[in-house]
């Protein structure tokens, strides 16, 4: 019924469910969804603006959470334990969130600790403090609050990860590599001071000297959408449009980020075209359908993709309207379908390490 509804057809009946819903509803939306799912939403936002905005309204039975499976499960941690949070398509996970799992980083972090030992020195500093990614799943932000660590996203990552330096002597940061290379080497951080563990390898691929040296130890992780970005295409932008502003999202490589002008989340991406007061040339190294808005909505700016052959992120794409009109007229009958529900023993420790990092804000 859904599928074959018409665009048109999908439109009123969501307009309808959510004129009949009122308060009783919050829409909360990704940067990356399409403009057809962001025009109903209440708030846009980054991955970071959307946990705050999850407690925003407390009234609300529900959240409909447009966005992918690991923001749902967050905003499910942060919210009232009687709203549901909803994700209209189960199947909108995120590639980079699976390749963390809890029993391959538990074995990691017993083999780290059985090498740097698991008490406190004399300061009170921890060999070792687990930092995860916003793009992770509950369990794994639960053992963060469980190890005395905390989460990060991407709009806060190096003052997340200046916190866990005051409290410990290295850092293991899951599940994006280059998110946490990037920060290291803007922290100032040497690249031998940075090793990748592969879990599949012994030592995690790692020489004993490399390990007795390391940092930061980055989970093998990574953006299928932003791996897709390249210095070449930099090059190419910079030759065809001189003087061309280049920002893409750390979640690139650093070599990509190193050739960029800048490098921010989807919020500052959004602010820095905000903020241009003359025309601008900008190529963006994100998400293609924000950078669509961004055209759109500035075309005093010319706005465009680092890479042309369009770069979307299937998993948030399968937020489509017909699925957004399902669970919006279930809950017009007083049905919730598609609930998120993380369980209390997994939510306290994972709100633990969510509020860690909330309290030192962006
Ligand atoms: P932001 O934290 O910038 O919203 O990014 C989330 C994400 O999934 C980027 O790929
Ligand atoms: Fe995950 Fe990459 Fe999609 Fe972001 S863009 S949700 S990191 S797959």
């Amino acid at each position: 019924e859904y599928r074959r509804a018409s665009p048109a057809e999908l439109d009123l009946r969501i307009r309808a469910a959510r004129h009949a819903l009122g308060e009783r509803v919050v829409l909360l939306g990704h940067f990356y969804q399409r403009d057809e799912i962001v025009q109903y939403a209440d708030f846009v936002g980054d991955s970071f603006q959307l946990a705050q905005a999850a407690r925003t309204k407390p009234n609300a039975e529900a959240i409909v959470f447009c966005g992918v499976h690991f923001m749902a499960e967050t905003a499910d941690i942060l919210a009232r334990p009687e709203q549901a949070v909803i994700l209209p398509n189960l199947a909108a996970g995120c590639s980079m969130a699976d390749m963390a799992d809890i029993d391959t980083v538990q074995d990691c972090w017993e083999e780290l600790t059985a090498l740097y030992g698991d008490g406190t020195d004399a300061n009170g500093r921890a060999p070792i403090v687990p930092v995860t990614y916003m793009n992770s799943a509950a369990n794994l932000k639960a053992f963060c609050g469980e190890q005395g660590g905390v989460v990060c996203t991407s709009s806060n990552a190096d003052r997340v990860l200046r916190w866990a330096f005051e409290r410990g002597e290295r850092v293991l940061f899951f599940p994006d590599q280059h998110l946490g290379r990037n920060t290291g080497v803007a922290m100032g951080i040497p690249l031998d001071e940075m090793i990748v563990w592969h879990p599949d390898q012994p030592l995690g691929g790692n020489t004993p000297e490399q390990l007795r040296k390391a940092k930061i130890i980055l989970w093998h992780g990574f953006c299928s959408v932003h791996k897709r970005f390249t210095v070449d295409q930099i090059a190419m932008g910079r030759q065809r449009h001189p003087g061309v502003r280049v920002i893409v999202h750390p979640e690139c490589t650093m070599e990509v980020v190193n050739a960029a002008d800048e490098a921010g989340s989807t919020d500052y991406i959004r602010k820095a075209v905000q903020g241009a007061t003359e025309p601008t040339t900008f190529a963006i190294g994100t998400e293609i359908n924000l950078v669509q808005r961004l055209a759109k909505e500035h075309p005093q700016h010319t706005i465009f993709c680092l890479d042309s052959i369009v770069c979307p992120c299937s998993t948030m794409y399968r937020i489509h309207p017909s699925y957004l009109a399902w669970v919006l007229e279930a809950l017009e009958r007083g049905e919730v379908l598609n609930r998120i529900t993380v369980p209390e023993n997994i939510a306290a420790p994972a709100r633990i390490a969510l509020e860690r990092m909330l309290a030192l804000a962006p």
